[in-house]
This record gives C-alpha cells, structure tokens and sequence, in this order.
C-alpha cells in the first residue's frame, strides 16, 4: 500500500497531509519490524490535532455550511488513533493493518470532506 495523498489545491493543507502521510509511513515502518509504535503514533496524534485545529480555524473563517458534520468526522479518526495509543499503554502491539487503516480514513477524509472544504475556501 502507498501512502500518498493526492494533492487538493490549497498549500497549508496538502502540505499539512504530506506530513500526516510521512508520519503514518514511519508508523507503519516501525509496526513492521516489531519496533515500539509509541513515539510514531505520538507524533502522528500531535501533527493530526494541528491539522485539525488548522481545518476547524478555516471552516470558522469562512462561515463553512457543514463545519460540525466535518468536525465530528475529525472527533471520529482522533478517537480511533487515541484507541489504538491506549492499546500500546496496556501492552499489546499494534499490527501493520492499523496503521493501512489510519491511512484510509485520512485517505478517505480527503477525498471528501476537507476535498468539498478546499473548493468552499477557493471561492472565498
Ligand atoms: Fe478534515
Ligand atoms: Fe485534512
């Protein structure tokens, strides 16, 4: 699986993505080589709250129609990565399939939602 995420058009957020993608990359690299996940995973929670607050900052900017629909979306991937943090804090591993998952919800995130954002913000 590649971790790329297609570019949307509006440079703090596509670049803020690039990062998202690395530190899922180092995740998952780590995951693979039985390597402790816990630093991988911190840095991707940090980077992912940043992104977030940045997006949830813009929505507000603009007045943007469906800011709590793509908020509780954000609420629900930091809930799953906050899950899989406290799995490690009891000592169980995590598996290379947790961190394609991670990838696919911010993968599929893109897609839609922050993709119908991007296009509120260009007609700013
Ligand atoms: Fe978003
Ligand atoms: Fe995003």
């Amino acid at each position: 699986m590649r971790f790329v995420v297609p570019r949307l058009g509006f440079a703090l957020i596509d670049r803020q993505h690039a990062r998202l993608a690395a530190d899922v990359r180092v995740l998952q690299v780590a995951v693979k080589h039985g390597r402790p996940a816990r630093s991988a995973l911190g840095r991707l929670i940090r980077d992912t709250r940043r992104h977030f607050a940045t997006e949830d900052r813009l929505m507000r900017l603009v007045g943007y129609a469906d800011e709590a629909g793509h908020r509780a979306l954000h609420e629900g991937v930091m809930s799953e990565m906050l899950r899989m943090r406290a799995m490690l804090a009891t000592g169980k591993t995590l598996h290379p399939r947790h961190a394609e998952q991670i990838f696919e919800w911010l993968l599929h995130h893109t897609a839609e939602a922050d993709r119908n954002l991007v296009g509120r913000l260009a007609r700013r």
